[in-house]
């Protein structure tokens, strides 16, 4: 993306976690700073580009599986720009999405590509500004009835001082039982030394980068039932809604970078 491209606003100079992650991810949403930190991240952790893309695929077997107990409801927050295996594009027809990032860039796009103003939304938001957050998916999904909350790598971007066990407390209240709390978040336990080397790299982009152990992930699905297999490790095969080609979803090396769960609310 050429830099004279920036919506108003955005400073293209000043890497954005967002875009990083759109050009691991093979996208051209991204500008100059944004690929210098991504090939750091690369350059300590060579296999991100290939977990990243696998694990798009894994978000769409999330929501499959998600569907399939009946949710039609989604509030996907820092949904990240617009890629393949979009939430709105796995679930059928009638289920509304409510995206939310706070990345301009990631806005503009996802406003021009979402097609279908009624069903699915794009949000400009901060997603620790829970109270507004919820105010805006109001108009859009009914809370009275089941919803899933997608946080799929935005913890590790809320470090401790802003307190994120709060924040995601206050989501998990505001939904009624049989709504869905899903997590992917990096890992901190697995590979500490080189998961230390990434956080300095990013800290280049002004956003603090806190990769969480299992212990401390647990916590924020508080009282909500973990599906099996429970908190895994990576992106697994363990999931229990595949079919025999879940084996291509396995790596070992990958299997070390995050966790995921999907909890019940009872
Ligand atoms: C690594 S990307 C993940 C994208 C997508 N959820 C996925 O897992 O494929 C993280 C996204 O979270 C967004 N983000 C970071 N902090 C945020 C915040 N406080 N509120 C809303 N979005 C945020 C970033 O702009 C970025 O788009």
């Amino acid at each position: 993306m050429s830099e004279e491209w920036a919506p108003k606003g955005v400073d293209p100079t000043v890497p954005n976690p967002a875009r990083v992650y759109d050009y691991l991810l093979g996208g051209k949403d991204n500008f100059k700073a944004d690929r210098d930190v991504a090939e750091g991240v690369l350059r300590v952790l060579p296999e991100t580009r290939q977990a990243t893309r696998m694990y798009r695929r894994m978000v769409g077997r999330f929501v499959e599986y998600l569907v399939g107990q009946g949710v039609r409801q989604f509030l996907d927050l820092g949904s990240g720009l617009p890629t393949h295996q979009n939430v709105h594009e796995v679930a059928p027809p009638d289920a509304r999405v409510v995206y939310v990032d706070n990345d301009p860039v990631v806005c503009t796009h996802g406003r021009a590509l979402l097609a279908e103003p009624d069903r699915v939304v794009m949000v400009e938001a901060d997603a620790r500004d829970v109270d507004g957050i919820l105010i805006e998916a109001r108009k859009h999904l009914d809370l009275e009835q089941p919803v899933a909350v997608l946080m799929l790598f935005l913890l590790h971007f809320v470090p401790d001082e802003q307190d994120p066990y709060a924040m995601v407390a206050a989501y998990r209240d505001a939904l009624v039982p049989g709504s869905y709390l899903v997590i992917s978040h990096t890992a901190g336990d697995t590979d500490p030394e080189r998961m230390g080397r990434l956080v300095d790299n990013y800290r280049q982009t002004g956003t603090p980068f806190r990769p969480r152990s299992a212990a401390e992930i647990m916590p924020f699905f508080g009282d909500f039932e973990l599906i099996p297999p429970g908190l895994a490790n990576g992106v697994t095969h363990e999931w229990p809604f595949g079919d025999e080609q879940d084996t291509m979803f396995w790596d070992e090396k990958w299997s070390k970078l995050s966790y995921s769960g999907i909890a019940r609310k009872p």
